[in-house]
């Protein structure tokens, strides 16, 4: 891809992520999105949104989208996220994603879409059977960001390879169109030991929504008894923790489950194994499972309150989406006016 200048962009800072509405979320979701959601928001103008038209890239229910997109919402606001500071949104009630998708369309490259390793891991070898969303997916998530002029997006290292995209097409539309500094040059915003959670059977693969073991995976909707079962059944090495970041490095199983336990406790990782060097699973495993089971009560509690008044969560999607349209249409209008677009009546 390019090599990028700095970016001349002068405008304000802002904050945009979303998630799908294409299952439950798992302790992934939260540690490496909805934690940093929480911490940016009274930092920075921040959006959220529930990003429904990538769901669609693969198959939903109808009869269950909408319900998927509350408790997307509801797991925001359980999470912390306060609808009266950053603006909560579906992405479906904008359309403009739509429209500066499609622009956005004919300035990526097919070269660019075809090193996207995730529409590779997605569609495996049935690259014939998916869909053509699936594989312009990165370009509606470059549109999402765009159209708010965002800055900086804060989301897990899976989604690195996306944001360098979102970069390429900022980059290449300021350059075509000789429009230098009018799309921002969006940083990512991935550090910290939440941002790539694997998965409890495999310390080699990331924790995922779509893996077809439940035993993988911490849901927000878990009870403790469940928690608990799962961390203790997680798969580990039969040696005890060990001393040092570097022998960390070389145990995958080991290094997932102390950094859940930095992760969701604060500390790093290196002051984990001070705590617990040399202890076995044993002493381990019921101290992190005790931890998480602590910091996720309240979000999935607070998550069954939120869903039992469906329409106090439909009344904050329609302000948000109010809101987000606000600012989405002048900047999709000076977009098409850049691009020679038919002038709005
Ligand atoms: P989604 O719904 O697949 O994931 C939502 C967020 O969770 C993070 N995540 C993880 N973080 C740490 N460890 C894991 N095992 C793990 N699994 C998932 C993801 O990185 C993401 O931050 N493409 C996005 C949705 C999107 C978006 C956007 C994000 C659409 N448009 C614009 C930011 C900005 C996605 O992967 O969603």
């Amino acid at each position: 891809m390019t090599e990028q200048p700095a970016s001349p962009y002068t405008g304000p800072t802002r904050v945009f992520s979303g998630v799908q509405p294409s299952g439950a979320l798992h302790l992934g979701n939260y540690l490496g999105a909805l934690v940093k959601f929480v911490a940016l928001q009274r930092q920075m103008e921040c959006l959220y949104c529930v990003v429904d038209m990538h769901a669609i890239t693969a198959w939903q229910d109808p009869r269950l989208l909408r319900a998927q997109t509350r408790e997307i919402a509801a797991a925001y606001i359980a999470a912390g996220v306060d609808p009266s500071v950053a603006t909560i949104f579906p992405q479906s009630a904008v359309p403009e994603h739509a429209e500066l998708a499609w622009i956005f369309n004919c300035v990526a490259r097919v070269g660019w879409l075809d090193r996207m390793t995730q529409f590779k891991d997605k569609c495996g070898k049935d690259k014939e059977g998916a869909s053509v969303g699936l594989y312009t997916y990165p370009v509606l998530q470059a549109a999402d960001i765009l159209l708010y002029k965002a800055t900086h997006v804060p989301v897990g290292e899976d989604q690195k390879q996306h944001l360098e995209l979102t970069r390429d097409i900022a980059a290449k539309f300021n350059h075509d169109f000789d429009a230098p500094g009018f799309f921002p040059l969006t940083e990512p915003l991935i550090e910290g030991p939440g941002a790539r959670v694997m998965s409890l059977r495999d310390g080699t693969a990331k924790m995922s929504k779509s893996d077809p073991s439940d035993q993988s995976r911490i849901n927000l909707t878990d009870d403790a008894d469940a928690i608990s079962k799962k961390i203790r059944r997680a798969k580990t090495d039969p040696l005890p923790l060990p001393e040092t970041l570097d022998e960390l490095k070389t145990r995958p199983e080991a290094d997932n489950l102390v950094g859940i336990y930095s992760a969701m406790s604060g500390q790093t990782k290196a002051s984990v194994l001070e705590q617990f060097a040399g202890q076995g699973y044993g002493v381990f495993k019921p101290a992190l499972a005790d931890l998480v089971v602590e910091r996720l009560a309240p979000v999935s509690s607070e998550m069954r309150r939120l869903m039992a008044d469906p329409a106090e969560i439909d009344r904050v999607l329609a302000a948000g989406a109010e809101h987000a349209r606000s600012l989405a249409a002048p900047i999709l209008a000076a977009t098409k006016e850049i691009v020679g677009f038919w002038p709005a009546a």
